[in-house]
């Protein structure tokens, strides 16, 4: 069977991979892709960047499902539009995928189903903005109500701050996206990515992970879309996973099915865990992390065609997930400028070096006609590494990252460091 993968990240090329692995795959097409996805065995890049194009792609290369790595694809109704051809297709409809793609959206319908979160209002208005925050104080988060890139959170230490977030977003710095903003509560306490398959009524959790947002070591620095994960995460000890399965996943899978919006695809929330181990979510996302999804699919064991398959089919209560006990940790390399605008066409050596338990997922490379690979976006790459303890995943990860070179790379030296006993006693 042929599997379509829509994306071009690091995500999709470890969602590919994995897949690429079942014996019932002929072929993984991957639209568009990257340089690795290209270049790897049993993996083909087809060009398309419209719902049209992968409409076309699904029906003339007669691929038996696909799936949709991104949430811009999934807010503009892939989905809707595959179904209506009579296509398989695991992911949300564009009316579930709001709980992504509106801020204000997930925040309300969180409030009617009681489900843990920040306190929260949105405006559309300057001057109420404004007033709200002075009544609040900082430190206060401003968020973008829209799809905004990663670029759409400012979690605000100081009044100005945020008084000159309210001001960019409301005057069109991140386009329509930023013309209502929510305003909320500013949380404390470790963070991590709960990440579940839903069919519209039953879940399969997924393994647990911990990203990293910010850029610099000691989570210092910018926010940025990721720059390296864990699976699993041990903050989400087997008590806490349950909490969060009864107060967050599981009331938010009925609600949207009680409202006529059944949720399919996979399902994300950001949940922050507060010192006394409380969870409350921080966002919804309607698709995997990136880069999560890379140290979490270098742990699963079972075929991941037949999990797409269950939770296209309405089944997934019938299947259980089997994941390598191990410890899978992913550091990611990121270009000159990230997370600002990213330096382009630097070429990278060093990617044909292989270790074992190692596995490297492309995101932002591209491929010149001479055939050599150079940076084309702001995660260049994730450098994907197992074994039995994080400490020595995260050892082989750092060993085969030294391998792999491009001019201004930027990577974080210390991804996992919540993890691991304090140096020096271990
Ligand atoms: P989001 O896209 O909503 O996950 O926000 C991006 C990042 O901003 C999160 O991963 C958190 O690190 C931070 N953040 C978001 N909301 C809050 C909040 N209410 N309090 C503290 N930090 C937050
Ligand atoms: N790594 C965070 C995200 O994918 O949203």
């Amino acid at each position: 069977m042929k599997i379509l993968v829509i994306g071009s990240g690091g995500r999709e090329h470890a969602l590919a991979w994995r897949i690429s692995q079942s014996k019932r795959v002929s072929s993984v097409l991957v639209s568009p892709g990257n340089a690795g996805t290209t270049r790897s065995e049993g993996i083909r890049n087809i060009q398309g960047q419209t719902v049209s194009e992968w409409l076309r792609i699904a029906q003339e290369e007669n691929v038996y499902l696909t799936v949709v790595g991104p949430e811009a694809p999934l807010s503009e109704g892939i989905v809707d539009t595959f179904r209506a051809a009579g296509l398989r297709i695991f992911g949300p409809t564009q009316a579930a995928s709001q709980l992504e793609g509106s801020k204000d959206f997930a925040k309300q319908f969180m409030v009617r189903h009681g489900i843990p979160t920040a306190r929260a209002a949105t405006f559309n208005e300057a001057a109420a903005a404004h007033s709200y925050i002075d009544q609040h104080g900082a430190p206060i988060v401003i968020k973008a109500d829209g799809l905004a890139a990663g670029k759409g959170v400012v979690v605000a230490m100081r009044l100005q701050e945020a008084h000159d977030a309210v001001d960019a977003m409301l005057g069109g710095s991140l386009g329509g996206a930023g013309h209502r903003v929510v305003i909320e509560e500013f949380l404390t306490g470790e963070e991590a990515s709960f990440i579940v398959m839903v069919d519209g009524k039953h879940i399969l959790p997924l393994a647990t992970s911990q990203d990293h947002k910010r850029l610099l070591d000691g989570d210092q620095g910018p926010n940025t879309g990721g720059m390296g994960a864990y699976s699993p995460a041990p903050v989400v000890t087997p008590s806490l996973h349950g909490r969060i399965m009864r107060e967050i996943i599981v009331p938010t899978v009925a609600g949207m099915a009680a409202e006529g919006t059944p949720y399919t695809g996979f399902l994300y929330a950001g949940v922050m865990i507060d010192a006394q181990g409380i969870p409350k979510t921080l966002e919804f996302n309607c698709r995997m992390g990136d880069p999560e999804t890379q140290p979490i699919m270098m742990r699963l064991k079972s075929d991941f065609t037949v999990l797409l398959e269950h939770a296209i089919d309405g089944t997934l209560n019938t299947i259980e997930a089997e994941w390598d006990l191990k410890n899978a940790i992913g550091v990611v390399m990121a270009a000159e400028g990230y997370p600002g605008t990213p330096r382009k066409g630097d070429v990278i050596t060093g990617l044909d070096s292989k270790s074992e338990n190692v596995e490297v997922f492309q995101a932002g490379t591209s491929l010149t006609s001479e055939g050599e690979v150079v940076t084309s976006g702001g995660r260049v790459l994730c450098v994907t590494a197992m074994a039995h303890t994080l400490k020595q995943a995260r050892q082989l990860a750092y060993t085969h990252a030294e391998q792999i070179h491009f001019n201004g790379a930027q990577q974080r030296s210390d991804i996992g460091w919540r993890a691991l006993p304090v140096s020096g006693q271990h």
